[in-house]
């Protein structure tokens, strides 16, 4: 069969094309035009995921995908910090925006299976957040609860109870997802009184570092978090694995970390052993980029919304009672009524930067004081008041929510049977 082009000729395109997205970005960037600098990022991330096709080696293939992948990932945390941004805040470090870094060092495989060790012992976390940490979202805390419940109690004689493996949160960002998934890895330790791990895998960055090692990383992973159980393996940025479907085919690579990932949710490797409890959490903010059959091997969806006013108490009493700080009385109804919209990161932030102003205000003279010596400065006590509205509202003029009434309708109308 002969091509009506010359695949080299596409492959010069490409990388011009990815070239000049990237120098546009670049000056976007240097602009301080976050919204801008992140669609040219995607666009160079397209255009490097097709470019990655015409790699004459594996290794090549690998090193440009990852690339695809940072300028894709770097988009997005300019689009998540926009808002902070544009209140004059300094936009983070691009990646490297040269093309042209084809030349990568393939590992002895010794050294693959140390690195893919490591990896995997990095991702190992044992956490100490408890269910009172989280604010709200009591009715999903309760859900959670009965089902690690349910599958860790005695059943009947004779009777097979099939629980819960494999849940998805989704939901806009800051809402408490990863907050959930650590108490739950956090309350299996409590229930077994034994050592409790909590893997924390950040899809993406699995993706990008480890490209063509990827699926080994997951049996990996799955495979300790069985030795250990009862575990929680924690999924975040879910949709990493999916999101190829704009960008065009997925690669060998993407299919085979997916379908690794599909078979340890179907919990085949511990068929029969009704002592191994591996619970997979899933986290996404993009539940419509997951496809329809990765989504249908989750057995409950739940949707981590904004918090609605009660649970805007409860983080705010977090964040701030808890914490020992006083607010004057009527203040907390206040804020209540000014955090409407904001996620619980948000809400976290405003008060963070409400003390922190009001922290500055009554202990200005700090630095002269430490001028004058360590002594005086370890002896200094530092000053603080009750916060009233208005350090809020200053406060609020810098701490912006990014998740529009829109974006959240997006949430409540998605559901997972419509996809
Ligand atoms: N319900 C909550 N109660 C108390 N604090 C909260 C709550 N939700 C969010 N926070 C605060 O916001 C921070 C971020 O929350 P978390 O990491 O769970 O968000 P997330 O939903 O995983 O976000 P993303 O989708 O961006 O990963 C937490 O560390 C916590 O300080
Ligand atoms: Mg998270």
């Amino acid at each position: 069969m002969t091509l009506w082009f010359n695949p080299m000729d596409l492959s010069g395109k490409l990388k011009r094309s990815c070239e000049d997205s990237l120098h546009k970005a670049k000056m976007a960037w240097k602009a301080g035009d976050s919204d801008t600098a992140a669609g040219h990022f995607e666009a160079a991330s397209k255009s490097m995921f097709k470019y990655a096709e015409y790699a004459t080696s594996r290794s090549m293939e690998y090193a440009r995908k990852r690339k695809a992948i940072e300028y894709r990932d770097f988009a997005k945390r300019l689009r998540d910090t926009a808002a902070e941004q544009a209140k004059g805040g300094k936009l983070p470090p691009p990646p490297s925006t040269s093309v042209d870094e084809d030349r990568t060092q393939e590992a002895g495989a010794g050294e693959t299976d140390r690195s893919i060790s490591e990896t995997v012992s990095q991702l190992i976390h044992t956490s100490t957040l408890t269910w009172d940490d989280i604010g709200g979202l009591d009715e999903t805390k309760r859900d959670i609860k009965y089902t690690l419940g349910l599958s860790l109690a005695k059943p009947p004689a004779e009777v097979k109870i099939t629980t819960f493996r494999n849940i998805l949160f989704y939901g806009p960002p800051g809402t408490g997802k990863t907050l959930l998934a650590a108490a739950t890895s956090n309350s299996l330790k409590v229930t077994t009184e034994g050592q409790a791990l909590f893997f924390n895998v950040k899809v993406s960055s699995v993706l990008s570092k480890y490209f063509g090692e990827s699926s080994k990383i997951i049996s990996e992973i799955y495979g300790a978090a069985r030795d250990n159980s009862p575990s929680v393996v924690f999924l975040d940025e879910f949709e990493s694995l999916t999101t190829s479907r704009d960008s065009g085919e997925q690669s060998g690579a993407e299919r085979r970390i997916l379908s690794t990932i599909l078979a340890e949710m179907d919990g085949l490797s511990e068929k029969g052993r009704s002592d191994i409890f591996v619970l997979t959490i899933a986290a996404t903010n993009r539940p419509w980029d997951i496809d329809a059959a990765v989504m249908s091997r989750f057995e409950k969806q739940i949707l981590i919304p904004l918090p609605d006013p009660e649970s805007r108490s409860a983080i705010l009493r977090i964040q701030l009672e808890r914490k020992g700080y006083n607010v004057a009385g009527d203040v907390l109804e206040q804020l209540i009524e000014i955090t409407d919209g904001y996620s619980g990161r948000e809400i976290e932030r405003l008060c963070k930067q409400a003390t922190s102003q009001m922290l500055g205000e009554l202990n200005a003279d700090l630095p002269e004081i430490l001028d004058s010596g360590l002594k005086a400065t370890q002896n200094y006590q530092v000053k603080i008041r009750a916060l009233v509205a208005e350090d809020f509202e200053r406060a609020a003029t810098m701490i912006k929510p990014v998740t529009s009434p829109a974006d959240m309708q997006r949430y409540l109308d998605w559901s997972p049977e419509a996809d």
